[in-house]
């Protein structure tokens, strides 16, 4: 480590900004209004802090100094830290060599080699501060983690965390258990989007509300069925990618790809539910039991699904077994292989050209399956079948049945969003040997309808066949 982490109390420092430059005033921005007294000295610094847009900011404000003048030594004098953001080679050296004289902390802006302190990339979110630094390394990367963790803390956090903090000594006791407290306090952080534009005093009142209805027949455990997305960790939403990251278990099938997984923190438990190949997995009832369990412990619980968990998904059961056990029960929805799968072969769903509705269908054959293909079968619709590829000859022949044409466009996408997608195109008539030629397998969605002819490999050359077969 070449660095060393601290945070000032920044009434008990003064700072001084030596510079009329654009950097200079980037740090009197940083600065202003977290309480630390800022002197900010040199010719041409009134003029800079206008064309900075400062000038509202820093006309009376008591804890700015602005002294439009050359720098002198008394500068120095009671400052703890310096920046120097000169242009002139020659005052830069004179009030480095000055500072660092009397032992000061000098920062000489974008050049740590002459520094001895540098300021971390930073945000804030009302009493919560987040600083980042990679000594200076990998600045992209360090800029990137901090718009990532941005986005993950919703800007109302600053005020509930404010709130919190008075009323912690309420909370504990309207809730004197630990770990329920625990649990209280992750929950409301986790809805702080629900206290966004409102004021601290109004924001106290809820959380103490919160807590009287919380303790009243309050439960210990709680479960996020949390949609994984079709499989590029980038189609996780912002709230899924949070529920990750402060789950203490994540139960998991098949579904959910590997970089998703490893979002998860680190020392979350891990739990596959799902079937490999000739095993029989744990079985629905046994995911329940599962959910249950770790629940009523006490612990944070994601149950993850591939794509959104209430498509297809089995979340009715599940739900069901957990509102029975009176568990609190939130749903992060997720990006459907669907929307997945139409965005990367660019095919527009419900183009009006071609068609006016979109249905979603199991092709699962077996019990209770979907078999009404005269009702899949009216002009201008766009099917997406959803674990076709089994039953892709009986598909086929039932719409063709029904009089649906025998050369409408077919796409079937494997392993849609990773990055071993395979695309593959035809028509009805040809859509189980598409299927079959290219050993499709699991997971694997058919799309069905006009609209297919807009995706963007149809205009590759080695489409030319589909091509011409759907405008004979
Ligand atoms: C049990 S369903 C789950 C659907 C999921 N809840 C969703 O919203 O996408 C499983 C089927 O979804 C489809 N599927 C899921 N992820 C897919 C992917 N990455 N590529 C292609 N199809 C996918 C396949 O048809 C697969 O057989």
């Amino acid at each position: 480590m070449t660095h060393i982490p601290v945070f000032l109390t920044a009434e008990k420092h003064h700072i001084l900004i030596v510079g009329a430059t654009s950097a200079a005033m980037a740090k009197v921005a940083l600065f202003l209004n977290t309480g630390i007294r800022i002197t900010l000295v040199g010719h041409g610094t009134q003029e800079a802090a206008s064309a900075a847009g400062l000038t509202d900011d820093i006309t009376g404000n008591a804890a700015l100094s602005v002294q439009d003048r050359p720098f002198t030594n008394d500068d120095l004098n009671d400052k703890t830290l310096v920046y120097i953001g000169v242009e002139d080679d020659i005052t830069e050296e004179r009030v480095l060599r000055l500072a660092t004289t009397r032992k000061m902390s000098v920062n000489v802006i974008d050049k740590p080699a002459k520094s001895n302190f540098i300021t971390p990339a930073q945000f804030a979110r009302g009493p919560l501060q987040v600083a980042f630094s990679s000594g200076g390394v990998a600045p992209v990367f360090v800029r990137r983690l901090r718009s990532s963790l941005e986005r993950l803390l919703p800007p109302s956090l600053g005020v509930l965390a404010a709130a919190a903090g008075n009323v912690r000594g309420r909370i504990k006791t309207l809730i004197p258990d630990g770990t329920r407290r625990r649990l209280f306090w992750d929950r409301l952080y986790d809805n702080a989007g629900t206290y966004a534009d409102m004021n601290q005093n109004d924001v106290e009142k809820l959380v103490v509300e919160a807590a009287r209805n919380h303790r009243v027949g309050a439960t210990v455990g709680q479960v996020q069925l949390v949609g994984a997305g079709p499989g590029d960790p980038d189609l996780l939403t912002i709230k899924a990618h949070r529920a990750l990251q402060q789950a203490d278990v994540i139960v998991y099938d098949r579904l959910v790809s590997r970089d998703v997984l490893s979002l998860a923190r680190r020392d979350a438990d891990l739990i596959f539910v799902g079937k490999r190949e000739g095993e029989h997995g744990v079985g629905q009832e046994g995911i329940h039991e599962i959910l249950i369990r770790e629940a009523l412990a006490g612990r944070r619980v994601v149950r993850l699904k591939g794509g959104d968990p209430l498509l297809f998904a089995r979340a009715g059961e599940e739900l069901d077994a957990l509102r029975k056990e009176d568990i609190h029960v939130e749903i992060v929805p997720g990006i459907s292989a669907f929307q997945g799968i139409a965005a990367s072969a660019q095919i527009p769903m419900t183009d009006r050209a071609h068609s006016s509705s979109l249905t979603l269908v199991t092709g699962h054959l077996q019990d209770g399956a979907f078999k009404d293909w005269a009702r899949l079968s009216g002009e201008g619709q766009t099917l997406a079948i959803y674990m076709g590829v089994k039953g892709a000859p009986r598909i086929s022949a039932g719409l063709i049945g029904e009089g649906v044409a025998s050369n409408t466009p077919v796409a079937v996408v494997e392993n849609g969003t990773r990055a071993n997608e395979r695309r593959f195109y035809g028509t009805l008539e040809t859509l189980p040997d598409v299927v079959s030629e290219n050993a499709v397998k699991s997971p694997a969605l058919l799309l069905i309808g006009d609209v297919v002819q807009c995706a963007r490999d149809l205009n590759l050359n080695e489409y030319e066949p589909l091509l011409q077969a759907v405008s004979a």
